[in-house]
């Protein structure tokens, strides 16, 4: 059961502090927006090159932006960890999937809440991560999607039958309220932007996550 606390939730103009404000979580998730695939804008490479500099725990970059197949690999090159794209944005989503764990990151794909998981099955061979988002991408701070926990079961199901290490991910609205139900759905991987960034101590709050999620690991 790991913790990735989003930045989006934390200070601009402090990053380096901000990662290290949650050493103790086990990725820090990076939301690269384009104002296109989703109406924000935050940040891009040459940011994500500065944090892989002085991170103190491996990132997990979150791409919302079109033409990923063009731009997702030099996440990974550059020595991101794990590197997740939007199937919806994506002309060739197997082989991009491909090209990441080529250049040696994890590869991942995550799915709008309007998005099914069925067509997507297929990919599983390729693909160390599904991330099924709880929100509409673009903003922190909104209100978690109950309706998104079938989609999980689903995807959980789905990787039990394939086999293998891949990641169940949820992101958007995960704090102390819901993430129960998402462990409980089968989610092993919980971003939580404002739960983290938001709390009195941003350490506590990742522990406390935690806590609440490892009983139900699958
Ligand atoms: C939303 C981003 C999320 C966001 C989550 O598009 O993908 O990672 O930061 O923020 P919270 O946890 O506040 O919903
Ligand atoms: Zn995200």
């Amino acid at each position: 059961m790991q913790i990735s606390p989003s930045i989006l939730s934390a200070d601009f103009a402090n990053l380096e502090a901000e990662l290290h404000a949650v050493r103790n979580a086990d990725w820090a998730h990076v939301d690269v927006m384009d104002n296109h695939f989703v109406p924000n804008l935050t940040l891009g490479l040459p940011v994500v090159e500065a944090l892989l500099r002085v991170s103190p725990i491996p990132l997990d970059c979150h791409l919302m932006i079109e033409d990923p197949d063009r731009w997702a690999p030099q996440y990974a090159e550059a020595g991101v960890q794990s590197v997740t794209f939007h199937v919806e944005a994506a002309v060739d989503p197997r082989a991009l999937a491909m090209t990441l764990r080529a250049a040696g990151a994890r590869s991942g794909i995550a799915l709008k809440p309007g998005t099914p998981w069925e067509p997507y099955e297929e990919l599983l061979p390729e693909v160390d991560m599904v991330l099924v988002m709880t929100v509409e991408p673009g903003f922190g701070g909104q209100s978690f999607m109950v309706e998104q926990l079938p989609k999980v079961r689903a995807v959980r199901e789905s990787v039990r039958r394939h086999g293998g290490e891949i990641w169940v991910q949820v992101d958007g609205g995960v704090s102390m309220s819901t993430i129960e139900q998402c462990a409980e759905a089968g989610a092993d991987v919980f971003v939580a932007g404002s739960a983290v960034y938001g709390a009195a101590d941003a350490a506590t709050a990742i522990d406390e996550l935690r806590d609440l999620a490892v009983p139900h690991r699958h």
